[in-house]
């Protein structure tokens, strides 16, 4: 254990949706508020990463370059997706795709995550997690076993897109805190 101080802890949140009123992604704004005192959160914005083309790994986008850097800056990742017929989003995927190119250079490498999934139906989304996860063996990445799958989660946001339910605030700030103990239990000195 490297003893890294867990206040200073950088989370990157990617989210899955690029829907101006898209409930994954409050519901990944609001876990970043409900990260301890002092840890840094941002949000990637995959809205300007186009479609990959290997042809252009070796030369990527602006959009890609800034994406790969902050994966690489942050010290644990955290997903929120929702579940696109039973699986991530294509531009989630595609998003992925680039980060983890070319060959050698997947920025994703070692990083620690969590999952969350959201969905207006029954499940959460909990297919779209596992799907992540296999994606995760892939790219070498560390993934804490935990995670939620919000079920009906517009009834969980109120009018401002706010996180109002106790009971996914409360496994939400669980599954934060097994991400920070994880982070710095699996953090290598680079
Ligand atoms: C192309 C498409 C496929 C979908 N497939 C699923 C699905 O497999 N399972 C599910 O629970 N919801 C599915 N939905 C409903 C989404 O969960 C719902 O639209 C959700 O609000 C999208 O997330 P967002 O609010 O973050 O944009 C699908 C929606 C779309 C647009």
């Amino acid at each position: 254990m490297n003893g890294k101080n867990k206040e200073a802890i950088r989370v990157l949140g990617i989210g899955g949706s690029l829907r101006k009123g898209s409930y994954s992604m409050a519901v990944l704004r609001a876990a970043g508020k409900l990260l301890p005192d002092g840890a840094k959160f941002e949000v990637a914005d995959l809205s300007g990463i186009p479609i990959f083309n290997q042809d252009n790994e070796l030369k990527p986008p602006q959009s890609v370059v800034k994406f790969k850097k902050q994966i690489r800056e942050a010290d644990a990742i955290l997903f929120c997706t929702p579940e696109y017929n039973y699986g991530i989003p294509g531009y989630l995927k595609n998003a992925i795709d680039w980060a983890s190119r070319p060959h050698g250079d997947n920025s994703f490498k070692d990083k620690p995550a969590a999952i969350i999934s959201s969905s207006g139906g029954m499940f959460g989304g909990i297919k779209a997690q596992l799907q992540l996860r296999e994606h995760f063996v892939y790219l070498d990445m560390h993934a804490v076993n935990d995670s939620i799958a919000v079920s009906n989660v517009e009834k969980k946001l109120d009018s401002d897109g706010e996180l109002t339910d106790e009971y996914t605030i409360r496994r939400i700030k669980e599954l934060l805190k097994e991400l920070i103990e994880w982070t710095d239990r699996i953090a290598v000195e680079k």
